[in-house]
């Protein structure tokens, strides 16, 4: 039975191997997956360790997204685009490293919530590592622009010269968040604010009448950021769709079948 897992340290929270688990059921594949604590300075060992007991595969959590960056002897260009891997494949040529963080994000907004990208205004609040994860995928689906806006301006700007020549030339823009113009058809939270009950300050303007607000954290209610887009007429969508979606993006990468993933969101969300 081929063999998958998830790093991270902490991992015991991790909803991953319940999900494969799930996708697997569904598509008939004889697979498992587990949790695998690595030690906080044994992330490779750890990795090389399962390589050597069959692995076929991995995703990466925290805190080692960016450890799985130079472990990866071969990266995908959205791997490399987003400095970060989240999900591994142990081939006969090596470790690739991928992430499917931003496809998973673009597919709940494209699918599951219905709303198309391209054409769009689409306003990114952050610009760290969440944040650096999605610009690509968004930008693959031709928004009309792309605003970066981050607490600390020139970070948003790092990305905006990062991705110019990504796509982006023309179309990502970077701001901080009291000099945000306009407003916009999707508002994405991508920055650590809700962790700490925070909402990153911006006015009620930039959500465009019925906007899609997407918060890339998640919780039994819905968090702050997500509750201040409320009061302002946004329709809501909180990070358990684009863990789903990542995890059947990495399922489709290792499988070659692509899962379906509403009743697996649904059944999360029973549970949280
Ligand atoms: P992650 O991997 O979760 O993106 P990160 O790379 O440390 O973590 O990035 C955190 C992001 O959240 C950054 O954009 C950060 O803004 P700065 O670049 O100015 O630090 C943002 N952030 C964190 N706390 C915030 C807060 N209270 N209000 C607004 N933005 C916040």
């Amino acid at each position: 039975m081929d063999r998958y897992c998830v790093f991270g340290n902490p991992i015991a929270h991790s909803k991953s191997p319940e999900i494969h688990a799930a996708y697997a059921a569904q598509t008939g594949q004889d697979m498992h997956y587990e949790r695998r604590l690595a030690p906080l300075d044994g992330f490779a060992e750890a990795v090389r360790a399962f390589i050597a007991e069959g692995g076929k595969g991995a995703n990466v959590t925290v805190p080692f997204k960016l450890e799985a960056v130079k472990l990866a002897q071969a990266l995908t260009i959205r791997a490399r685009a987003a400095g970060a891997v989240n999900t591994l494949v142990f081939s006969d040529e090596g470790i690739i490293g991928d992430n499917t963080d931003g496809a998973g994000l673009v597919a709940d907004i494209v699918n599951n919530a219905g709303v198309p990208i391209a054409g769009k205004r689409v306003l990114l609040l952050g610009a760290g590592g969440a944040a650096r994860g999605v610009v690509l995928p968004i930008l693959e689906h031709r928004p009309a622009r792309l605003v970066i806006a981050n607490r600390t301006v020139a970070t948003a700007e790092g990305l905006v010269e990062q991705f110019a020549a990504l796509g982006g030339e023309g179309v990502v823009s970077a701001c901080g968040f009291a000099d945000i113009d306009g407003a916009y058809d999707i508002v994405i939270n991508a920055t650590a604010a809700s962790l700490s009950a925070e909402v990153p300050p911006v006015a009620p303007s930039v959500f465009a009448p019925g906007a899609l607000a997407l918060d890339m954290m998640y919780g039994a209610s819905p968090t702050v950021f997500l509750q201040f887009a409320a009061r302002h007429g946004a329709q809501l969508r909180d990070g358990l769709g684009m863990l789903v979606e990542q995890a059947a993006e990495a399922f489709h990468l290792w499988r070659g079948v692509q899962p379906a993933t509403a009743d697996v969101l649904q059944k999360l969300r029973a549970q949280l």
